[in-house]
């Protein structure tokens, strides 16, 4: 299958994880990828991989937004068809023992840095009247789960920046879709130290990163009309 061929997607967070697993899924169907993570390495091993090329940054740093779309522009001769706004990070605290730095962070990178780069396409895509913006959220967008005080404000920050989004580019030819999983399993889970009294999912009973991945095929080549996909494994948590 090729329904994406010449599509021309910007991928962020796409070195491990559901970016990765998403940008394996997209190849498949012949999009163009310009594929955005921080570490160099990891990424340059997934674009090698899935045949995309790499741009290593970090997403809520001005500059480096305003870079690599320049380095879009240069690549394509315009902004991407496609916006996929993935890279995020998750860390578990109580709400008194979050760290300030901690919840600056989180909203650096999963609020900030979507916003910086929709800031950066939309103009273009405007111009085009045409164009997609994908904002993968997160069941911790919608419901206050405990130790999830810094994660949480962000991606419902995200999920009020992409309903402002959709009310104002309705009718204008560009589109936007909500992503919106519940725990997936995802090298994020590794590292996690939860705080006590707080309990992991099972690994088991989580979604898997290609079930992400293939909604957001669909969001690209299903009906124009699909706004928002909420998807739920056996555990229903974020
Ligand atoms: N896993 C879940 O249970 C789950 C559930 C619901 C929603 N989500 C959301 O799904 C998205 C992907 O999560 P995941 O589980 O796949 O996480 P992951 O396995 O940790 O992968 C995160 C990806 O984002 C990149 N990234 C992190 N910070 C970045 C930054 N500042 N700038 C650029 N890239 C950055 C990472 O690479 P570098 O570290 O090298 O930058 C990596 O490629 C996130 O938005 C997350 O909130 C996840």
């Amino acid at each position: 299958m090729s329904r994406l061929a010449g599509t021309r997607v910007l991928l962020t967070g796409a070195s491990r994880g559901i970016g990765r697993a998403t940008a394996a899924a997209l190849a498949a169907e012949g999009a163009d990828l310009v594929l955005v993570a921080r570490g160099a390495h990891a990424l340059e091993a997934a674009a090698r991989e899935v045949g995309g090329h790499s741009v290593a940054g970090d997403v809520s740093d001005g500059r480096f937004v305003s870079d690599c779309i320049a380095h879009v522009r240069a690549r394509w001769g315009d902004v991407p068809d496609v916006l996929i706004n993935n890279a995020g990070i998750f860390a578990l605290a109580l709400f008194g023992e979050t760290p300030v730095e901690a919840f600056d962070r989180h909203l650096a990178v999963n609020l900030r840095g979507p916003f910086l780069l929709i800031r950066a396409c939309l103009p273009g895509m405007l111009r085009r009247g045409s164009g997609q913006i994908v904002n993968v959220g997160s069941v911790a967008a919608r419901r206050g789960l405990p130790g999830n005080a810094a994660y949480s404000a962000s991606k419902f920050g995200l999920r009020g920046l992409h309903e402002v989004l959709a009310a104002e580019i309705a009718g204008t030819g560009v589109r936007c879709t909500w992503i919106e999983p519940s725990a997936v399993d995802t090298p994020v889970w590794d590292a996690l130290d939860p705080p006590r009294g707080i309990a992991l999912p099972r690994r088991e009973e989580m979604l898997r990163a290609e079930e992400v991945a293939q909604a957001i095929v669909h969001a690209l080549t299903g009906p124009a009309g699909t706004v928002e996909i909420r998807l739920r494994g056996r555990c229903t948590s974020g």
